[in-house]
């Protein structure tokens, strides 16, 4: 069998588990721990270690960011501590566990998955993945190959970063309805499909799980948008399907 582990960092938990690379699934139950807050990288890395040390895992290790990160190291920083800007992460987890560490944006992570084993497979064309969760992350793929670190998250939209108003963290800060969240986010659809005309795209993060409370309300467009299928399980995924490439 071919397996790597995945971590996901995300704002409030990281949350890690051996993959089966061939299935693009888990195998064996995830562990998770709280992010530390502040966030900062000492604290994350701790925690990072703890959570890869409840499995027996000697290899590489992939792990998502929720920022842009370029060759290894994390760039921004929107949603966590900002000793991050500009840090070796990469490095910086190789040395703290004794392996191999790979490190990508989050939601380029998820969207590596659910291209490979979820929503996105044998999906031609151009391909948006959007994770809604504590901000908005973006993957773009063209005839499956990503663009990373799109971070079309922070497009204006009225004024202000979109995931300023689009995220479900929005949703729970302005006590929106499901209509009232659903609309914002149609407006965000249509510039992102403006921009990019995608002819899928893939609504992932937590909210998805939820997907019948609001993808109904979205209004009819040119492209299709469907639920992630791996939900809480794609950026663990993803992190381990880079890791492994990274080895190879
Ligand atoms: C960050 C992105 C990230 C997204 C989801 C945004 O604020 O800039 O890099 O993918 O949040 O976590």
């Amino acid at each position: 069998m071919t397996a790597a582990f995945g971590v996901d960092i995300g704002g409030s938990g990281i949350k890690g588990a051996p993959v089966d690379l061939a299935r693009g699934a888990l195998t064996e139950e995830r562990y998770k721990v709280l992010t530390p807050q502040p966030s900062a990288p000492e604290a994350v890395v701790a925690a990072v270690c703890e959570v890869v040390r409840q499995f027996d895992h000697h290899g590489p290790v992939g792990l998502t960011f929720p920022g842009v990160v370029v060759d290894g190291r994390t760039r921004t920083a929107a949603n966590v501590d900002k000793g991050w800007i500009g840090l070796d992460a990469e490095g910086l987890f190789s040395q703290a566990l004794g392996m191999p560490a790979t490190v990508l944006n989050d939601a380029d992570a998820a969207g590596v998955a659910e291209l490979a084993h979820g929503a996105g497979r044998d999906e031609p064309g151009v391909v948006l993945v959007l994770t809604f969760g504590t901000g908005i992350g973006s993957a773009l793929f063209v005839d499956g190959t990503l663009v990373p670190n799109t971070e079309l998250g922070h497009l204006e939209l009225r004024g202000k970063d979109a995931e300023r108003r689009a995220s479900s963290a929005a949703k729970e800060r302005h006590e929106l309805s499901w209509e009232q969240w659903a609309g914002r986010v149609d407006e965000y659809l249509d510039l992102v499909e403006k921009l990019f005309s995608p002819r899928l795209v893939v609504i992932g993060g937590g909210v998805s799980r939820k997907h019948e409370k609001f993808l109904p309300l979205l209004k009819a467009r040119e492209a299709r948008v469907v639920p992630a299928e791996l939900r809480n399980d794609a950026g663990i995924v993803g992190a381990a399907m880079a890791a492994a490439r990274a080895a190879d």
